[in-house]
């Protein structure tokens, strides 16, 4: 099984976002297709196992000891279904992935056969926090959920966390998030 560069999704989708509706300012300006010197944002593709994507994600949470293969196995999983958007930054210099967040589209049979977007694993690598790549994330995956005709995007976050989703229009719901875990 060999990384290549293959994009889990349409690159043009990001490219093509109506950035003029995003919510929040930026200063300096930067933007889907200029995010930054030396930046680039872009799909998932397996090479990026190479470069650095899961250090960026366990300082999120714990990331498992996962292979090559397991991680191929499951790209291919979430290509073949085309409702999976993980979304990185990499920092083209150092040839590193610094930031990443996922779109994920949930089909239903309610509310006319819609699609609902929820926004999963937003997080910036430590030595970049601070520099908009996070509120650049956000901004392009709620414009692409609903570029995709989600009839709503949430996300669940630490309530610390709750000011940074504010601005960009995501507020506190009254439903309680439950769970039941089966393993760490
Ligand atoms: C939360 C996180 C993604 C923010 O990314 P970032 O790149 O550091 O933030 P940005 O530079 O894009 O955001 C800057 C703006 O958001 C604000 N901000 C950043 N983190 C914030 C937080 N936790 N709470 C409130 N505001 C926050 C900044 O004050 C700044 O506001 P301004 O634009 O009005 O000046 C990043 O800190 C991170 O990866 N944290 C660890 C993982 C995590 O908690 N992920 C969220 C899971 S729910």
């Amino acid at each position: 099984m060999i990384l290549d560069e293959t994009p889990l999704f349409e690159p043009r989708l990001l490219e093509e976002l109506d950035w003029s509706q995003n919510m929040v300012s930026f200063c300096p300006t930067i933007s889907p297709v200029c995010p930054g010197e030396g930046l680039i944002l872009r799909p998932l593709c397996t090479a990026d196992f190479n470069r650095g994507f899961y250090q960026v994600l366990c300082q999120l949470t714990k990331v498992g000891d996962v292979t090559q293969e397991q991680f191929i196995k499951k790209f291919d999983h979430m290509k073949k279904t085309g409702d999976y958007f993980v979304t990185v930054v990499e920092d083209l210099n150092l040839g590193q992935i610094v930031a990443t967040a996922t779109l994920i589209v949930e089909h239903k049979f309610i509310h006319g056969c819609a699609k609902r977007g929820r926004i999963e694993e937003v997080v910036v690598s430590d030595e970049c926090r601070g520099k908009q790549l996070g509120k650049l994330l956000l901004s392009v995956l709620t414009l692409l959920s609903k570029k995709l005709d989600c009839y709503k995007v949430t996300l669940e976050c630490k309530p610390k966390n709750i000011p940074f989703y504010e601005k960009f229009g995501y507020s506190a719901s009254d439903e309680a998030y439950m769970q039941s875990r089966f393993c760490d």
